[in-house]
């Protein structure tokens, strides 16, 4: 299934907002299969932010997700990046459609609470830059037929 990066921003872990945060993706459905506590170097974030390079916000960026810890996650499902990002909402809290992690949590435009992965291809690079390959764990949940239908052997 498809795995996408997120990160509870230094916002997020500040305000004590991530045990709220975590609980939308995970009554979602989303499985965690990566999940840590832990501080972005600049490097760091140079290199998930390269995009980005050379726009007016990237310093601000770059010192916004050095300032303090985060937490970064691996979550996996059915077309998990998208998902992942509806359930996030716009970028900024003021915009985004209430019933959304940012809609509802957040009313700043600089301090957005969330990253998500904006495709699957980005989503593997992301997750390349913050999980060795032993963090990511592959394991069944007993829930998981309950979450998804089966298609002769296939959760779907
Ligand atoms: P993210 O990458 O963090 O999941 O957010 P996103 O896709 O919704 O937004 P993106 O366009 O990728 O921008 C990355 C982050 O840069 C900051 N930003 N500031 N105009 C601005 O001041 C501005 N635009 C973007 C936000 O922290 C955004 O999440
Ligand atoms: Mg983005």
């Amino acid at each position: 299934m498809e795995q996408t990066l997120v990160i509870l921003k230094p916002d997020a872990v500040q305000r004590g907002l991530v045990g709220a945060i975590v609980a939308r993706f995970e009554a979602k459905g989303l499985k965690l299969a990566g999940m840590k506590l832990m501080r972005i170097s600049r490097e760091l974030a140079e290199r998930n932010y390269a995009v980005h390079r050379g726009k007016d916000f990237y310093e601000p960026l770059l010192a916004f997700m050095t300032a303090g810890p985060v937490v970064a996650m691996v979550l996996e499902g059915n077309d998990a990046v998208r998902v992942a990002r509806a359930l996030m909402g716009s970028t900024f809290g003021p915009d985004a459609q209430p019933g959304t992690i940012r809609g509802d949590f957040g009313l700043s435009k600089r301090y957005n609470l969330v990253h998500g992965s904006d495709s699957a291809a980005s989503a593997q690079q992301e997750i390349a830059l913050f999980f060795a390959p032993g963090e990511i764990l592959e394991y069944q949940r007993a829930g998981d037929a309950w979450t998804y239908a089966r298609r002769d052997s296939e959760l779907i």
